[in-house]
């Protein structure tokens, strides 16, 4: 039999902070389903780009990995081959998180006074900003994105109106987060509409651009430009090895920005975040080989993901493809009998497809501009034929 909980006088809300107890926490699909074909979470269905085991230090041989050691605090020499890879002057303006996430919410911690600050989101995007928010007790202002026809495009004129506004105001806004390209958007940001808003001469926080999916945008849509090439001291661009590198398990992500920056966040992270293993995986996936297979890969789900999209496009219920093809992921319209966008049905499809069909994907139809949408990550050519086998199926039931 379980004890008496003791001492008597102890309640959680005398323990813990009142914005920790009504956390909304980050939900998946994961939580209901988490099993069969997986096109839910826009992980890399071609799986890791990890060449095999070699012997070769500068390949990333990982025999001897030192376990008993404590891993190195920086890992300069992983950051020596992100820089050469993503074109980056120095490990100086390299942040390596336990994912992307860890970086989210390290901003959080180095820039917003809880309960006073703000940070500024553009709708549809990734939910982790607000829950971040919510833990470190910052008030989030919504700012959605043009959604008209599937646009996607952040409002500039009315961020910047809106950050201006905010700096004259006793709890001024400090992160703006623009995610590029967009989750669940798939679209990517113009670099000239990022530049407006670093260039806002009221503004005094940081503007982050998320790229956890670059990889699998246009050539030249980072936003690491604007920090290397023009200097812009108020960027930070997040990235991860988990969506093209197709390594989500081992937790790797990146923040790249002004050397001072990257100083403040090193200072408050935990002492050995990235461990060894970590790290020599990272290593190994950005060697040479690895940088060979991750192209490939990349080469292989651009493909799907037309072919995907088009399979889609000629079932009678799928309305319109929203958003550009920059992602690992399609954002589908669901119609009902009218020819209109039905709610109701795409997320009773949703549902019966996870449960019946064991084929995951994630409804999205409550978010601002994707009414009726499922976003459908891009999967193997068998994972695609599977998932628009069944969708045929469902959707004209
Ligand atoms: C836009 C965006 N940013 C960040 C992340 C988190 O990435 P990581 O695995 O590096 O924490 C995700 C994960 O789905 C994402 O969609």
């Amino acid at each position: 039999m379980a004890p008496t909980p003791k001492p008597a006088h102890f309640t959680l809300d005398k323990a813990i902070r009142s914005n920790i107890l009504a956390l909304q926490p980050y939900r998946c699909a994961r939580d209901d389903y988490d099993e069969g074909i997986l096109l839910d979470a826009n992980e890399n269905a071609l799986g890791h780009a990890l060449p095999p085991p070699t012997t070769n230090p500068d390949e990333g041989a990982f025999d001897d990995l030192s376990l008993h050691r404590y891993p190195s605090p920086l890992h300069l020499d992983l950051k020596q081959q992100i820089c050469a890879f993503r074109n980056v002057p120095s490990p100086t303006n390299i942040f390596l998180g336990v994912g992307s996430d860890e970086a989210i919410d390290l901003l959080f911690r180095i820039a917003c006074i809880p309960g006073k600050d703000r940070v500024l989101v553009c709708p549809p995007t990734y939910g982790m900003y607000s829950v971040c928010a919510q833990i470190n007790d910052v008030e989030v202002v919504k700012l959605n994105l043009d959604v008209e026809g599937g646009a996607f495009r952040p409002k500039v004129d009315e961020i910047n109106a809106t950050l201006s506004a905010a700096a004259k105001s006793p709890n001024p806004i400090k992160l703006t987060f623009l995610c590029s390209p967009g989750n669940p958007t798939g679209t990517s940001i113009p670099l000239d509409d990022i530049r407006a808003v670093l260039a806002n001469p009221d503004y005094t926080g940081l503007v982050i651009v998320d790229e956890a999916y670059v990889d699998f945008g246009p050539e030249g849509s980072s936003a690491i430009r604007l920090l290397v090439e023009e200097g812009w001291s108020n960027l930070v661009v997040l990235q991860t090895l988990s969506k093209g590198f197709g390594l989500a398990a081992i937790r790797l992500g990146l923040a790249f920005s002004s050397p001072e920056i990257i100083q403040v966040l090193n200072n408050i992270k935990a002492p050995y975040n990235i461990s060894t293993p970590t790290a020599a995986l990272a290593k190994r996936a950005l060697s040479p080989s690895g940088l060979t297979l991750f192209r490939a890969n990349l080469s292989t789900l651009i493909a799907n993901r037309s072919t995907l999209s088009t399979a889609l496009l000629a079932l009678p219920s799928i309305l319109q493809i929203l958003g550009a093809p920059h992602a690992n992921f399609v954002l589908a319209q669901v119609g009902g009998k009218d020819g209109k966008p039905d709610n109701v049905k795409a997320q009773k499809v949703y549902e019966k497809m996870a449960r019946e069909d064991k084929v995951v994907v994630r409804f999205r139809g409550n978010e601002v501009g994707c009414e009726a949408c499922l976003r459908i990550t891009v999967g193997t050519k068998e994972e695609c034929e599977a998932v628009v086998e069944k969708l045929a199926k469902l959707l004209e039931e």
